[in-house]
């Protein structure tokens, strides 16, 4: 089917290796709107983000994850957080969360930018709400790291669908 939401879901792939080149802050805000546009329960809209370009703070949380080198590698970096405060259902808005940040991949794929979804880094993520100054009452869900892509060559696969499916009526 000829579509680009299509085309955007099927081609988008995990980048790890970024060029040099700066990312436009309009851009980041850009990737932080599409992110901001997810459904969430209630339209309670839990997530909240901190946007980092800045040397000396992307060294400090390259230094909280085994994936440091991409850390360091990215002109950009969103965290996500749920807002603790915001929320009204453990579950519910975390997969909110879940759909801002895979809205954010889409929109990292639309504009010819690269980027991967860190999750790794969750198991520092007080020392990162230090690096940050941020309170307990945020949560972090994950840090979005964004580039202009190095190679477009990345593979992945997925099972057949019809593992997934487990009944039909
Ligand atoms: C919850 C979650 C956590 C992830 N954490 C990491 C991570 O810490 N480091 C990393 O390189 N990739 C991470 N990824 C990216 C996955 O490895 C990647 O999406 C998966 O291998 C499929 O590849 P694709 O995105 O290119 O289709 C994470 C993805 C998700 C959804």
């Amino acid at each position: 089917m000829d579509s680009p939401v299509f085309d955007a879901i099927y081609n988008r792939r995990s980048i790890r290796e970024f060029t040099d080149q700066e990312i436009a802050k309009d851009q980041l805000l850009e990737i932080t709107k599409a992110g901001s546009w997810a459904p969430s329960g209630l339209n309670n809209q839990p997530w909240r983000f901190v946007i980092i370009q800045e040397d000396s703070i992307r060294e400090k949380l390259a230094e909280q994850t085994h994936y440091g080198h991409i850390v360091r590698a990215a002109k950009g970096l969103i965290a996500v957080y749920l807002d603790t405060n915001a929320m009204y259902d453990e579950v519910k808005d975390h997969q909110a969360a879940g759909a801002c940040i895979q809205n954010m991949l889409l929109a990292i794929e639309a504009l010819g930018l690269g980027g991967v979804w860190l999750g790794q880094i969750l198991k520092n993520k007080a020392k990162v709400n230090e690096i940050l100054g941020l309170g307990k009452e945020l949560d972090l869900m994950a840090v979005v790291a964004i580039g202009h892509p190095q190679h477009r060559n990345q593979k992945s696969q997925r099972k057949p669908l019809n593992e997934f499916i487990i009944k039909e009526f």
